[in-house]
Parts: C-alpha cells; structure tokens; sequence
C-alpha cells in the first residue's frame, strides 16, 4: 500500500489525523507505520465502534440453568464411577491435553512479565508456570499417558513465555509435547474512535481477549497437530488459577459419556453481586454466560424458593472442549464470537511522549462459544478444590487469598490422611509431582514439620 492509498482509506474511516501524522513522518518511518495499517481491517473497527458506543446491556429473557451438582454425583456412585473410570480411560490412551490462556495483560497485578511467571506457591515460591506444568507432568506419570500442553500468549508476552519455560527445562516436560502460540491482536481506539499510537510507527493493539483462544488454536496449526497424535479433548483453564485441577477424569469422563461438546464447571456464587460471570439458559434453550456487569442489581440478588440465588452458578473459566466442536465452529480460519468492549487506560504515544488516555478495548469471551454447542454440560465444582485466582495487587482475589486457599486445601488433604499437623505449622506446600489430590498421598509419609512445611521432592 503506497501512501496516497493508505491516505484514502483513512480518510474513508474518518481516521483523518493519522493521514496528517504521517505526512509528517520521515519516509522510512511513513512507510513503516503504512505497513501496520494496512494490516488493519476497518470495516471490523468501523462495527467496534458501534459496539462501544452502544450501551451493551443483555435484553435476552432467562432462566435458570441445570447443572450436575455433587450432591445429584454422590448418590448416585454407579454414574460418578463410571464417569470417572471413562474419564481414566480417555487420559491413558492419550485422548486428552491441557491448554492454559496466558496471553492477558494482567493490569490488576501489576506485575512485570508474563502472569504465569509470577511467584505463587506459599513455601518454595513456585511460579503458576512450575504449578501447571508440574500438574501435567504429574498426571502423565500418574496415567502413563501422553499428554500435550499448550500456553496461549500475547505478542506481549511471548517471548518471556517462551524463555521462561527455556530457561526452566520446560520444568520436566518433554519440550516436544509443549506448544507456545501467541493470540491475535486488536487495535484499541480511543473515546472519539481514532486508531492510537503505541510507539512513533506502530499503532496500539490490545490481546484479542481469551475468547480469542479457539482462532488461536486452529491458526497456529496446534489443533491439527494434536488431533493427529490422538488427541480429542481439551481441558482449558486461566493462567491465574494455581488450585486449578487440570486433568480431572470426573470431569473428561462426563463430557465424553454425555456426547457433551462444550463442558464448564461451575461454583455457587459467594454473594450476589460476585464478579463472576453467570450461567443462564436463553428461552431459545441454549446454555451462555452473562457478565455480572450486564446483569440489573433485581436479577443478580433474585432468591429461589428456597432462599439460594436464582442465578447461582458462577463461571471461573474451566471449560472441556471438544476439538470437533472447535472444527466444526472454524469459518474462514476463525470462529466468530462477538467483540466486548471495555473503556480502560491506555498508554499511547501522543506528540513524542508517552501518556496516559482514556480508550476502548476490544475482546472476545471464551464461554460466547456455549451456545455453539449442541450439546453442553455444567458440573458443580467447590470454590475451596479449584478455585484461589490471583488477579488483584492486594484484598479480593490477590496472592494473599490464594495462598490461604491452597493452604486450606493441602491441610485437608493430610488431615484426609489421618496426618496430625503440628500446631506451630503456619503453610504447608504439597508438590503436584507428590499429589494431585489427597488420594495420592501416601499414608506413611514421614514429614519434617517445620513452620513453612514442602511435601515434594
Ligand atoms: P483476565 O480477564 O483476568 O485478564 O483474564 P488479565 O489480562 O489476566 O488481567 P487484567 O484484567 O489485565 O488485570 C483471564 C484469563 O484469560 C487470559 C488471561 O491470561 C487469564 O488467564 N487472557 C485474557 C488471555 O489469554 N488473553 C486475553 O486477551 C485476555
């Protein structure tokens, strides 16, 4: 694209400033920043805008939705073993992989580099990475199977990703089963919907939001690669979930007996106004996810009969796909879910310096893809076994929540056990590679106390 062109289709998008902007750029520099735009496609951002500048509130009627609770699973064994013995059986002959999104910016944490290197574990300082790979590492050795792990990245954060895992020997993996791919990008747009600079040629995009993983999956050729060696299921999970259990056999075992394409675990909402996502059924019978934000104060602190939220089942995220539901979904590379548009600081590149403005960001949303399946499965999961993100600097939410939450956890593994914790224990840190759950702990551990006690090797 030469300038005169690039200077038409700016204009055509009413992006009039940015043709003056590069008629001031020195030719290199001209022609370096023509190169971005014109990978640009404005009739996208043209619609982008119209997102942001509707208020994008759900006018969809609802109702409750079903989901397996584990009360319903334990009275009735006979199902719950025969989920899980299937469930074993499709871990042992390789039919499953793990698959972490970590291509989030993680703006809350304010933490330099990828999240997923952010120091977690409450004794030996783990980061989520080590904890996630050691998970699969685990669960490979556990079932004697073969079982592929992918990260998603951003172009912000490959790299580091990439290294991070390098520098730590894929932390025992085979490094030919660990598939790093990055997302694609979004230019974000400011309150007037003008393109922003990030740099002095190249414009500002954001992660195309974890909605962007599927696309992801199918461009980068992974999926492909996956689906030959055997592959059929995929557990997907976010990045800042270090109690996350990655390769649950209940939870594969009943996606795949109940023909399910797309399976989600759900917990009970700790209070109404929760900042989860919520699971819904549309009066067209399909099964989606309404942001809390979208939800009127009357719907989010609505009672049931018997006095539980209507609208009980919060999503955190932990999903098993079908990798013929993404195949099927897949139309012209991508499967198209819709945009979200969220109004944040941005730091752009204004007249030489870099400051702060108020912008749109532009995402997708993963469980947008629920109703695409035919068929979908929620399964209760309790807050205290999976659930301790850290997204938050500090309070809610933060390294010191989910540092309690996976304390509490390994406790009550032991004491499962019959082991009797020494009162002066303050943390205890269990290794994925010694357990991935209290039945994996051996009874006759003889373990050192200490105030800050490692189960592990
Ligand atoms: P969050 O919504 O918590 O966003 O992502 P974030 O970017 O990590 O953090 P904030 O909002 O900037 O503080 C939930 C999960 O989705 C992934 C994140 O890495 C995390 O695992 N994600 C999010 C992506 O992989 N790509 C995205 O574009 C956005």
């Amino acid at each position: 694209m030469n300038f005169e062109q690039c200077s038409k289709l700016l204009n055509k998008f009413s992006q009039n400033a940015l043709v003056e902007y590069l008629e001031s750029l020195p030719e290199n520099e001209r022609n370096k920043l023509i190169d971005e735009i014109s990978s640009v496609n404005f009739e996208k951002i043209d619609d982008l805008l119209r997102i942001a500048n509707s208020a994008s509130k759900t006018g969809r009627k609802m109702i409750p939705v079903d989901c397996i609770s584990l009360k319903s699973l334990s009275e009735n064994q006979d199902y719950l073993n025969k989920c899980t013995n299937y469930g074993i059986d499709l871990i042992k002959r390789g039919a499953v992989a793990a698959f972490v999104v970590a291509g989030g910016q993680g703006s809350r944490l304010g933490f330099e580099g990828p999240k997923g290197a952010f120091p977690v574990s409450a004794v030996k300082n783990k980061t989520l990475f080590q904890l996630h790979a050691e998970k699969v590492l685990s669960a490979t050795r556990k079932y004697n199977s073969n079982i592929p792990f992918l990260i998603m990245t951003s172009k912000a954060n490959h790299s580091a990703t990439v290294a991070e895992f390098e520098k730590n020997s894929y932390f025992g993996l085979d490094h030919k089963n660990v598939h790093i791919f990055p997302q694609n990008m979004i230019p974000s747009l400011d309150i007037e919907g003008k393109l922003i600079l990030s740099g002095k040629t190249s414009l500002f995009r954001n992660p195309d939001g974890h909605g962007g993983s599927l696309t992801a999956l199918e461009s980068s050729g992974v999926l492909d690669k996956i689906m030959s060696q055997g592959v059929e299921f995929i557990s997907y999970f976010q990045v800042d979930n270090p109690l996350i259990n990655i390769i649950d056999p209940l939870f594969f075992g009943i996606h795949g007996i109940e023909n399910s394409e797309l399976s989600s675990k759900a917990l009970i909402k700790a209070y109404p106004d929760e900042k989860v996502g919520i699971f819904v059924k549309y009066d067209d019978s399909t099964v989606g996810v309404e942001e809390y934000s979208d939800l009127p104060k009357e719907v989010l602190s609505a009672r049931d009969s018997d006095g539980s939220l209507l609208y009980k089942w919060g999503s955190i995220g932990i999903h098993v796909f079908s990798c013929s539901f993404i195949k099927r979904n897949i139309s012209g590379g991508e499967i198209n879910l819709p945009f979200h548009v969220a109004r944040k600081k941005i730091k752009a590149y204004v007249k030489g310096e870099i400051k702060e403005i108020e912008g749109f960001k532009f995402e997708k949303f993963v469980f947008d893809s629920i109703p695409l399946a035919e068929k979908t499965i929620i399964l209760e999961t309790l807050r205290e076994n999976e659930f301790a993100p850290v997204k938050n600097a500090s309070g809610v939410d933060s390294l010191e929540s989910s540092r309690e939450l996976m304390n509490n956890l390994y406790r009550s593994w032991l004491l499962e056990k019959n082991y009797s914790i020494p009162d002066f224990v303050k943390n205890i840190e269990i290794s994925p590679l010694t357990a991935l759950c209290s039945n994996d702990l051996p009874s006759d551990l003889i373990v050192d106390w200490k105030e800050n006690t490692y189960i592990g090797i």
